[in-house]
């Protein structure tokens, strides 16, 4: 039943993780140089709880940069859009999204909300929080992996997929591109995209934003060795590792690493997997990819979706950007 203050929630991912792709992740990426863990196995309640915590810090900026976008500009969103139904990747906590979705029904324009996430558990509150305060609404909630499960979205309707908080700038290019083609492969003529985007900046705003003094955003990255204990009964040793995040100008992305700080072997069994880590060893758990304007336009346009509008905060730190499919 969805409507009245109900959300129904569609469940795709597999909830045994080591069976639904963390162990061909993990074989993949730890066998490769950097080795690399894929950052959406970070999301379990814990990560989901670090993460929310990281978006209280001061010093990082994104939240409250797009929040801000959102709070301008949501009523022109609405409009631009002429959406009536919202899709949600990544949605989290949805805790932004409010202000769309405070805009989208002011006048009854939208009749559907469907948030998709990986991290179940804050997926269902949210949903459900949103369904008690939109009762009109009908809340239809995927539990699923936007890379994987994106047919499994709504269809019918004018629709606008919302992918804010920057989550888009933990994909690599190559992930990037894949995800935007499809994306814009299954929308109809008329649907958007509002994708938010986090901007180059000052390395040292950057290097504050990921590497707070309490340490959260070291416990979030650490966390993906306490995933791999949890679902593939390894014994890594948190202890036995440091954060290090650093600045790729090159790439212009943040780099988030684990240094292996004394040589060890790490059994993964879940896996079938034994790993030999000299020292100064560095698993790459997360990359957050900072973009130019011109950069994210490029990237939507290839895709096949024109770019109608683009908005920033005052301070010029993060976009919104608005696109339709043709
Ligand atoms: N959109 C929110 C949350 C951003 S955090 C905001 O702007 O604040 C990134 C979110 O994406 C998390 O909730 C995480 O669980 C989810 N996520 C990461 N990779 C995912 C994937 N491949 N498929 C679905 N959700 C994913
Ligand atoms: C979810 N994503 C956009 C965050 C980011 O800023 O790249 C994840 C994060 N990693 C460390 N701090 C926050």
């Amino acid at each position: 039943m969805t409507g009245a203050g109900k959300p129904e929630v569609t469940v795709v991912l597999d909830p045994d993780w080591a069976a639904g792709g963390l162990v061909e992740d993990v074989r993949r990426g730890l066998s490769r140089h950097p080795r690399t863990l894929p950052p959406k196995w970070l999301y379990d309640d814990r990560g989901a709880a670090l993460f929310e915590e990281i978006t209280r810090l001061p010093d990082y900026y994104p939240f409250e940069a797009e929040r801000s976008i959102l709070v301008s500009h949501a009523a022109d969103i609405a409009q631009a859009s002429g959406a009536t139904t919202l899709v949600e990747l990544g949605s989290g906590t949805s805790e932004k999204t409010r202000l769309l979705l405070d805009a989208f029904t002011a006048d009854g324009q939208l009749t559907r909300f469907a948030p998709v996430d990986v991290a179940e558990q804050t997926l269902r509150e949210a949903a459900h929080q949103i369904s008690q305060r939109y009762p009109g609404l009908e809340v239809a909630a995927v539990v699923g992996d936007f890379t994987l499960h994106l047919a499994h979205l709504p269809r019918g309707g004018r629709r606008m997929v919302a992918f804010l908080g920057g989550t888009i700038g933990n994909l690599y290019l190559e992930e990037r591109r894949a995800f935007l083609g499809a994306l814009a492969d299954l929308l109809e003529p008329g649907d958007s995209v509002l994708l938010g985007t986090d901007l180059v900046k000052s390395v040292d705003r950057l290097l504050a934003a990921y590497d707070d003094d309490e340490g959260l955003t070291a416990a979030f990255i650490g966390n993906a060795l306490l995933v791999l204990n949890r679902e593939l009964g390894a014994d890594f040793d948190p202890e036995a590792f440091s954060y290090i995040p650093f600045w790729d100008a090159h790439m212009e992305r943040m780099d988030m690493r684990l240094r292996s700080e004394v040589p060890q072997r790490v059994t993964l069994p879940g896996a079938d997997l034994v790993l030999d880590l000299a020292v100064g060893e560095e698993i790459r758990v997360e990359i957050s990819t900072k973009f130019r304007v011109s950069r994210i336009a490029g990237e939507l346009e290839q895709a096949g979706l024109e770019v109608t509008r683009v908005w920033t905060d005052r301070a010029g730190d993060f976009a919104l950007t608005l696109a339709t499919k043709p």
